[in-house]
C-alpha cells in the first residue's frame, strides 16, 4: 500500500517522520510543492489548482491515499481534492478543539499562515468551542523554515515581535496551525511561559490516516495508537505517552550505525514520470550520498530512500525526484524535527 504526503514545501515531513516511527513496511511517497511554496499568501483558487495538481501527480504514482500535510491546502481544497480523487484525502486542522478541551479554562493562541487564519473551515470549527481562541498569522515562519533558517536571530526578533501583541502569561496553549511551524518548538518553547503547551494535529491526523486505511498499514513493533497520545493533568502540565517504543524510529545515527539504518536506492530514469526530470544537477554523485548518516547508495535522478521498521519513502519536489544534494538537507530536516519532538 502507498501513502502519499502532501505539503507545499518541508513542513509536511513533520507528519511523515511521525508515520516513519509508527507504521512498518510502508511505501509512502512525499510531495513538496517547492516551485509553490509558500501557499499561506496566496489565493483559494490558485490553492485548489495547485493541490489538485500535486495529488493528481501523487495518485498517477500509485497513492492509495492521500493526507494533506498541510492546514493551507486542507483549509482551501479539500472538498475539491476529495471531490476529484477516489482514494481516500486525510486533511489536517489545526488542533484548536484538542486545546480547548485540554486547557480550555486559558485562551488557546493559534499561529498559522494567513490563508488558514482567514479560512471558512477555521471560523466554524473555532465557532463551534466555548474556549477564547486568538489567532496570529505568521508568513515569515514559512520562509525561515524553506531557507532552513530555524534559530537565527532574525528568527528569535519576529517571533519575539510577534508574540508580544499578546498577553501571553494569560495562556493556555499554542496551536502550530502550519507544520512548517514544527521546526521552531525549541524557540517558541523559551519565548512563552513554562505553563503554555506548545500542541500540533500531527497525532490527530495520523490516527484519521490509520482509521481509514487501517487494514492496509501495519503498527511499527510495540506500537499503538495513538503513539504519542497526550495526557493533560488538571495542573495543564502534560504528559506524553510512556509508549517506550515511541521513540522507535529515531533517525539518529547510532541507530543506523546499529543496524537499523537507512539507505538510498537507486532506480532507473525509465521508472520515473517526474516532470522536468532529467533537469537536476549534476552535483553530488553516487558516492555524495554516502554520508556519516548511513547512506549507501544514490541515484541523483530518483529520491528514493530506505527507513528502519522496513518503510521507504520516494521524495518529489513539484514531481521532480530529488537528487542527492536534496535528499542530504531532507535528513537535516528530519534530524531537526527529532529534536524538537519531545518539546511540548
Ligand atoms: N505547511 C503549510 C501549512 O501547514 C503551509 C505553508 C505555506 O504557506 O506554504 O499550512
Amino acid at each position: 500500500m502507498k501513502i502519499a504526503f502532501f505539503d507545499s514545501g518541508i513542513g509536511g515531513l513533520s507528519v511523515l517522520a511521525e508515520a516513519l516511527r509508527r507504521f512498518s513496511g510502508a511505501e509512502f511517497l512525499y510531495f513538496a510543492d517547492e516551485d509553490h511554496v509558500p501557499y499561506g499568501t496566496k489565493s483559494r483558487a490558485q490553492i485548489v489548482r495547485l493541490s489538485l495538481d500535486a495529488v493528481g501527480f501523487l495518485v498517477s504514482r500509485g497513492a492509495d491515499g492521500v493526507v494533506v500535510a498541510c492546514n493551507t491546502a486542507t483549509s482551501a481544497a479539500i472538498s475539491e481534492l476529495r471531490g476529484a480523487f477516489s482514494v481516500p484525502v486525510i486533511g489536517m486542522e489545526p488542533a484548536v478543539k484538542l486545546a480547548a478541551d485540554s486547557f480550555g479554562s486559558r485562551p488557546t493562541l493559534l499561529i498559522a499562515t494567513p490563508l488558514t487564519i482567514a479560512g471558512e473551515k477555521l471560523a466554524r470549527l473555532v465557532g463551534r468551542l466555548e474556549c477564547e481562541t486568538w489567532s496570529l498569522p505568521l508568513p515569515l515562519l514559512v520562509e525561515f523554515a524553506q531557507d532552513l533558517e530555524f534559530n537565527s536571530p532574525a528568527v528569535w526578533a519576529y517571533l519575539r515581535e510577534e508574540l508580544a501583541k499578546f498577553e501571553l502569561a494569560r495562556l493556555g496553549s499554542l496551536v502550530l496551525g502550519c507544520t512548517h511551524f514544527n521546526y521552531f518548538k525549541d524557540v517558541l518553547r523559551e519565548i512563552l511561559p513554562p505553563h503554555v503547551r506548545i500542541i500540533d494535529g500531527i497525532d490527530g491526523t495520523l490516527n484519521r490516516l490509520a482509521s481509514e486505511l487501517g487494514g492496509g498499514l501495519k503498527l511499527a513493533c510495540g506500537e499503538d495508537l495513538p503513539s504519542r497520545t497526550a495526557k493533560f493533568d488538571a495542573d495543564g502540565g502534560v504528559k506524553f505517552g510512556a509508549n517506550p517504543s515511541a521513540q522507535g524510529g529515531k533517525f539518529d545515527a547510532e541507530r543506523r550505525g546499529a543496524g537499523g539504518g537507512q539507505s538510498i536506492k537507486g532506480r532507473s530514469k525509465q521508472g520515473s514520470e517526474g516532470r522536468g526530470e532529467g533537469e537536476q544537477g549534476k552535483e553530488g554523485g553516487d558516492e555524495s550520498c554516502g554520508d556519516e548518516q548511513g547512506a549507501e547508495r544514490c541515484d541523483e535522478s530518483v529520491g528514493k530512500i530506505y527507513y528502519p521498521n522496513g518503510n521507504s519513502v520516494e521524495y518529489f519536489y513539484s514531481g521532480r525526484a530529488l537528487d542527492a544534494a536534496q535528499l542530504r538537507k531532507v535528513e537535516i530536516f528530519l534530524k531537526r524535527l527529532d529534536a524538537m519532538r519531545a518539546i511540548d
